[in-house]
């Protein structure tokens, strides 16, 4: 199957971009390999300062400085290939980090968890592309109408993200956990379909439980340009979180793979562990810091610390932590190389 991906002036080998996945999951080694292997590889934005001395005192600055040295690394470890920046709507202080991912010459920005509404202005006077993650027709809509009017300018890619991915999801829980909500290919034929409609040149790129060459191919086949895909890079040697977070991938079982509501205000796919299950039973985790992550969060009354559970899972207290995982995360079985598995998925492309 041969897809031409273009975003932009961006051209990777491979239609292959890996998902951004925070806190800490993707950051410059995970990025950089994919890149080296034709792809796009993507640092995660949310709470990248988490390693940085000052990031209690001040994570703001922290973050700042984190996600400026992780670009450069990125850069420097894949000098030859795409690097982008997930961001999330959500967090507090979006437009900071946006600035400093364009003052670093990042190649593109991709943001979801909310509408990214005002990020061509953000974005104004660099090459920086810019793309926004969708799970709706709908959204994709009012993102290009909002651009448009505002800023003259559309999508340089849209990203469909459908039910069965990782993270924050764009769907109603009770949909979810139902199994009712629309399928990827279903979203992705409705956005491509109407693109063409309108006559614009929007790659669509299809993200969410792609595992296999066959679900590769099943994406393309419905109009998509290219795939993001996430949780299969989870169990990759270069992978930036730590063993036991890789371990509980690989040992997690379907049953184990439950939908719950995140302080962001969205449902969210996790691993069920000790931490989820106090969780879910309406316990409340004590707060002893707030990091000023999320915008909306109220500390006093959020029933856990976002930042903490997930800081916790990425360096290996994963019973204690949030572990986020995507539909399929029990398929996988053994650790590879990012070579071996981009080798396996270019497959879908020959
Ligand atoms: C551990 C984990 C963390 C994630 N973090 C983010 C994030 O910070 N921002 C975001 O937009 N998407 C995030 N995602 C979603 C991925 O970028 C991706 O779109 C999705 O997981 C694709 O589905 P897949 O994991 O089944 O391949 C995350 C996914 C996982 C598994």
């Amino acid at each position: 199957m041969k897809v031409n991906l273009k975003i932009g002036d961006l051209k990777p080998k491979l239609p292959i971009i890996q998902g951004g996945m925070g806190v800490g999951v993707s950051l410059s080694s995970l990025a950089s390999s994919v890149a080296n292997c034709g792809g796009i590889g993507i640092i995660s934005g949310a709470q990248i300062g988490f390693r940085e001395e000052d990031f209690a005192k001040n994570p703001l600055e922290a973050n700042k400085r984190a996600l400026a040295k992780e670009i450069r690394k990125a850069k420097e470890l894949a000098p030859n290939g795409i690097i982008g920046l997930n961001l999330m709507v959500a967090m507090q202080n979006y437009d900071e980090f946006v600035k400093v991912a364009v003052k670093e010459k990042i190649d593109l920005i991709i943001s979801g968890a909310g509408l990214p509404m005002d990020l061509p202005e953000l974005v104004k006077g660099s090459s920086v592309k810019i793309v926004p993650i969708v799970s709706s027709l709908r959204a994709a809509k009012l993102i290009m109408r909002r651009w448009m009017k505002k800023s003259l300018r559309l999508p340089d890619a849209i990203v469909v993200e459908g039910p069965l991915a990782g993270g924050h999801l764009g769907f109603l829980k009770e949909d979810l956990v139902d199994d009712t909500s629309q399928s990827l290919t279903e979203i992705v034929s409705e956005v491509v379909d109407h693109l063409k409609k309108e006559k614009l040149d929007i790659p669509v790129i299809g993200a969410g439980g792609i595992h296999s060459v066959s679900d590769i191919k099943e994406v393309i086949e419905a109009g998509a340009s290219g795939v993001q895909i996430a949780t299969r890079f989870v169990a990759t040697h270069e992978c930036d979180a730590s063993d036991e977070f890789k371990q509980a991938y690989l040992n997690s079982r379907k049953e184990d793979i439950k939908i719950m509501m995140s302080p962001v205000g969205l449902p969210g796919r996790a691993i069920e562990n000790e931490f989820l299950k106090k969780v879910e039973m309406g316990n409340k985790v004590k707060i002893d810091k707030c990091y000023k992550c999320i915008r909306k969060c109220n500390p006093a009354e959020t029933p856990f610390c976002i930042t903490k559970a997930l800081v916790d899972s990425v360096e290996g207290r994963t019973e204690d932590g949030l572990v986020f995982v995507g539909a399929k995360a029990y398929m996988l079985d053994r650790m590879v190389s990012v070579k071996e598995l981009m080798k396996e998925l270019e497959q879908a492309f020959v």
